[in-house]
């Protein structure tokens, strides 16, 4: 059974527009939780552009709700997620002046400090996710520097295929690199820039058990309401 995991940041986007308390993330991720979202994803950027401690302190204290939290390898933004306790932790690289997060970790030159980091949330009893590329020898590294899982970036294959450029080379890629991490006993993600289109297509790698979606959700749910966007999403990937 795949899992969806909704990314809720854009709610925490839309608030900060206004500088007001609406539309609440606390409330977002109840409801997204109420409509069949496996678990809820909340970036904890540096610049606290969307989600701000406040908030992912209040969601990660919501009872029998999954929470991933991102964040990056800055030492102080570590402590901050081992203070808040989210039930998964996913480290992704983070680049100040970048829109979103615009690929995965650079495994081979932070080894040795993603092994710390890893070990520090395995002592709390955190999951753990690397943000990483479809390539091969960062699977390996991924299972080397102790690693529960890794959610493998989806972005390239979205891109190219929203812009009807060709995609299986890097269909082929993430399909390898799953079945080779699923191999070595890694939890396999997807995510970044996955819509309805993309999530079918990679939903038919079974090795791929969660997929964590954000921006599409948020924008469709202007239209179509969340709830009914996160049950089609749920029923796709079944
Ligand atoms: N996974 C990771 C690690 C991300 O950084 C993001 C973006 O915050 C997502 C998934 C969700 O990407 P999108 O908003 O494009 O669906």
């Amino acid at each position: 059974m795949k899992r969806l995991g909704v990314n809720i940041d854009h709610v925490a986007t839309l608030r900060n527009a206004r500088g007001e308390k609406h539309p609440n993330p606390v409330f977002a991720a109840k409801f997204a939780k109420k409509s069949g979202a496996d678990s809820i994803t909340i970036h904890l950027r540096e610049d606290r552009r969307h989600i701000r401690d406040i908030d992912a302190k209040q969601i990660c204290a919501i009872k029998k709700l999954l929470i991933n939290l991102e964040v990056s390898t800055n030492t102080s933004m570590i402590n901050t997620a081992l203070k808040i306790k989210p039930n998964y932790v996913c480290i992704v690289p983070e680049n100040r002046k970048e829109i979103t997060t615009e690929g995965g970790l650079n495994l081979k030159k932070n080894k040795k400090q993603l092994k710390i980091i890893i070990q520090k949330f395995k002592k709390k009893n955190i999951r753990t996710s690397l943000f990483i590329n479809p390539s091969i020898e960062d699977i390996k590294i991924s299972k080397q520097v102790g690693s529960d899982c890794v959610e493998i970036h989806t972005g390239k294959l979205a891109n190219f295929i929203k812009s009807k450029k060709k995609f299986s080379k890097e269909l082929i890629r993430i399909k390898k690199c799953s079945i080779l991490g699923n191999k070595l006993g890694l939890e396999i993600h997807a995510g970044h820039g996955l819509d309805y289109k993309t999530t079918r297509m990679l939903s038919k790698i079974k090795e791929i058990t969660e997929f964590n979606i954000g921006h599409f959700i948020i924008g469709e749910s202007i239209f179509f309401g969340l709830s009914k966007v996160i049950k089609k999403f749920k029923k796709l990937i079944k």
